[in-house]
């Protein structure tokens, strides 16, 4: 298994362009399924998760190549919606391809995905939604099998706005007969991106980005071209570990608008931001201020992919802060590695209370997930000594080369993968 090495102690400098946003591609590229031929999908990070996704497809019978940043998909050779169980476990996003697979053939057969371990993860809103218009489901123990002669529009109330199970209700709507609403609808940028994507294929929705999305069924979609939105959570990495390092970073290519949150909790920490049009720079010349609050919860609320990044600032800022994750159970795991590295973090239920200490110290750790992984490297990067970082396949599926990117802004970060036996 890879590992990263990482002399701390370097504040990060310099500029760096954000990658595209995975969780705005995968749902996108399921859904070329939806129009057959050839669409170009336009700033696809290169990741596992992608290619897990591509690997898919390609198994259900489409073509699909990376040209640069665009993945180029034909999908009019798709001939069957049977996804295997072996692909289907190895990423949580393959659940996406149940509503496009269903619209296009009436029927699929998927397994329960398999993703990061950080918490239950259920899939309840997705199976509801989909029955809502008109799918019969069984479950045979892992398999799921969704059958519909024919979807027609539903209205939907989502119990909890899941930015899956509303990405799936749309895509499955977009084919159906009549109109579909969604109600206390996730409102994530994601879901806005999917939206567009979609309307530029000839769907017609409405309310993305609202709690109140509306689908009126088109008999038929068409390939396009579409570029997808800058990933709002490598961004947000970024600042971070901008401003835990003390360094000053000018980051291209951002939205700033969907890192509101984020720069709401940093200023409060005393880091510098200024923004100016699609450019942020961040800045921290000294010690961040402890945060007494912070809670996750959905968009527009602070995300929960940040939660873990933003622990590491506050475990090395001056005062107690306060971190609540009430979006996943088990999403707190990474506190017993950074306590390893010097920081002073309680946990109760799922509070974490970190009381801020000077300085971290290097050690050995493990990413017990992406977002983890990625708070143990801002770790590694701001701490005293050398950091090494083991599992990183978890980083890799949401970070494009995160020892690269990283390397770029001064950071003196190494990837080591074990020398193959004979
Ligand atoms: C997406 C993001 C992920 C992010 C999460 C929350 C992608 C590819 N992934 O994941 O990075 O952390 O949003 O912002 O876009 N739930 C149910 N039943 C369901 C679906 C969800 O109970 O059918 C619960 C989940 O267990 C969880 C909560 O709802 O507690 C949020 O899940 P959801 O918004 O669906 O997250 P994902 O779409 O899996």
């Amino acid at each position: 298994m890879d590992k990263l090495v990482i002399e701390g102690g370097k504040p990060l400098s310099g500029s760096i362009v954000i990658q595209g946003a995975k969780n705005a591609a995968l749902p996108i590229l399921a859904a070329c399924l939806l129009a057959e031929g050839t669409s170009t999908i336009e700033h696809v990070p290169r990741l596992l998760d992608i290619d897990v996704m591509l690997n898919i497809l390609r198994e259900l019978g489409c073509r699909a190549e990376h040209v640069g940043d665009a993945v180029v998909l034909n999908t009019e050779t798709a001939h069957t919606s049977h996804v295997p169980e072996s692909l289907m476990g190895q990423m949580r996003s393959s659940i996406f391809l149940m509503g496009p697979l269903l619209a296009r053939f009436g029927e699929t057969q998927v397994y329960q995905p398999g993703g990061c371990a950080i918490g239950e993860r259920k899939i309840d809103l997705h199976l509801e939604g989909l029955q809502a218009l008109g799918a019969e489901i069984e479950e045979i123990g892992n398999r799921i099998i969704c059958r519909a002669d024919k979807l027609h529009g539903a209205d939907i109330h989502l119990a909890f706005p899941s930015v899956g199970a509303t990405e799936n209700i749309m895509m499955a709507a977009v084919l159906a007969e009549g109109r579909t609403t969604i109600s206390n609808a996730a409102r994530e940028p994601e879901i806005q991106d999917l939206q567009r994507f979609l309307n530029e294929m000839g769907a017609k929705i409405m309310g993305a980005g609202t709690d109140t999305i509306t689908i009126e069924g088109v008999q038929s979609l068409t390939p396009c071209t579409y570029r997808v939105i800058p990933d709002r959570i490598v961004a947000g990495t970024i600042m971070v570990a901008a401003a835990a390092t003390r360094g000053q970073v000018t980051l291209l290519n951002t939205n700033p608008a969907h890192l509101s949150s984020l720069i709401h909790v940093l200023r409060r920490a005393g880091v510098q931001i200024a923004i100016d049009g699609d450019i942020i720079k961040v800045g921290c010349p000294g010690r961040p201020r402890a945060v007494e609050r912070v809670v996750t919860a959905p968009y527009p609320a602070f995300p929960t992919d940040l939660q873990s990044q933003v622990m590491v600032l506050l475990a090395l800022a001056d005062g107690v802060s306060i971190l609540k994750e009430t979006i996943f159970e088990g999403r707190l795991k990474h506190v017993d590695e950074l306590s390893r590295m010097g920081a002073d973090i309680r946990v109760d239920l799922n509070a974490a209370f970190i009381r801020g200490v000077p300085r971290l110290y290097g050690a050995t750790v493990e990413a017990t997930d992406l977002r983890a992984g990625a708070a143990l490297v801002i770790a590694g990067l701001a701490a005293q000594g050398k950091t090494i970082v083991e599992q990183i396949h978890h980083i890799d599926r949401g970070y494009e080369c995160i020892e690269t990117m990283l390397g770029r802004l001064g950071a003196r970060i190494s990837r080591y993968s074990p020398v193959p036996k004979n």
